[in-house]
C-alpha cells in the first residue's frame, strides 16, 4: 500500500496532507525517516511512526450509516456536554469517527467509519460529493429566492458556492424544498438562507452521493452496503 494511503487511512489527515508529512520527514518507516512520496509498505510487516507513536490500521473495517436526530452532536465529546450521536451507537468496542458534521438542530443522514481515506473522499471538496437537504422554510418561497440560492446567495459580501434547488411542496404555510450542494462549509445551507432573509425551520440531510437516508428510523445506524462504499471510490 502507498505510504499516504496507509496514513490517510490511518486518520492522520487526507492523502494530500499526508504527502506533506511526508516531505516534512515526520514520518518513520522501520525506524528510518522516508523522504519519497512513492514509497509503498507492507502495512502487516512495516512499522509506521508518526509523533513518536506506531500506527496501525483497524483489522476490519466500519461504514455505517445513522439518522441523527435534533438535539446531539456530531462529535465524540461535545465541549458543552451535550449528547453526541456516538452516545446512539449500539457496538461501542471500535472507535469511529463521523464523515462530516451536522449542526445539533439538524437531522437526517451522517456517515461513521473507522476507515479515515475512506471519510476524506466523501468530505474534501475536490470530490464534489453531493450532500442533499430537504429544507422547510416559513412562508412561500418566490422564484427569485430560488435563482439567488441557484448562483451562490451573498453572506456577509462572501459569495456561497452554486446550489441546485427544486421547489417540492407548499402547503398554504410552509415551502419545502430540496437543495444539493457539494461543499460542505459551516452552517452552510442556513446561512444562504439567512442570506435571503428566510429562516429554516427543518434542515434534513436525506442523501450523500449514491448513499440515501431512506427509511431508517431515527437515532438508528445501518451497515452501508459494499455498493455504497464502493460508490465513492
Ligand atoms: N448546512 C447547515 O447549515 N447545517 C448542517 O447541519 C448541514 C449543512
Amino acid at each position: 500500500m502507498r505510504l499516504n494511503k496507509f496514513l490517510a487511512t490511518a486518520g492522520i489527515a487526507s492523502r494530500r496532507k499526508c504527502e506533506e508529512l511526508i516531505k516534512n520527514g515526520e514520518i518513520k518507516v522501520n525506524g528510518q525517516v522516508v523522504l519519497n512520496l512513492a514509497t509503498t509498505i507492507d502495512e502487516k510487516k512495516d512499522k509506521v511512526e508518526y509523533k513518536g507513536g506506531v500506527l496501525t490500521l483497524p483489522s476490519s473495517f466500519i461504514y455505517l450509516k445513522m439518522n441523527k436526530p435534533k438535539g446531539y452532536a456530531s462529535t465524540s465529546s461535545d465541549e458543552k456536554g451535550r449528547k453526541t450521536i456516538f452516545d446512539l451507537v449500539e457496538d461501542k468496542s471500535v472507535r469511529l469517527f463521523n464523515v462530516g458534521r451536522l449542526d445539533y438542530d439538524t437531522e437526517g443522514l451522517i456517515l461513521l467509519t473507522n476507515d479515515g481515506d475512506f471519510a476524506n473522499r466523501v468530505i474534501h471538496p475536490k470530490f464534489e460529493i453531493e450532500k442533499e437537504y430537504m429544507v422547510t422554510v416559513e412562508g412561500k418561497m418566490q422564484e427569485s429566492e430560488f435563482a439567488v440560492l441557484r448562483k451562490g446567495a451573498v453572506v456577509n459580501g462572501e459569495r456561497m458556492p452554486e446550489a441546485k434547488v427544486k421547489p417540492i411542496s407548499f402547503d398554504g404555510k410552509f415551502t419545502k424544498l430540496s437543495v444539493v450542494i457539494t461543499e460542505g462549509q459551516n452552517h452552510q445551507v442556513r446561512r444562504m438562507f439567512e442570506a435571503i432573509g428566510r429562516s429554516i425551520r427543518l434542515l434534513k440531510r436525506v442523501r450523500i452521493g449514491q448513499v440515501r437516508l431512506g427509511n431508517l428510523y431515527r437515532g438508528k445506524t445501518k451497515p452501508l452496503t459494499e455498493e455504497e462504499i464502493k460508490s465513492f471510490e
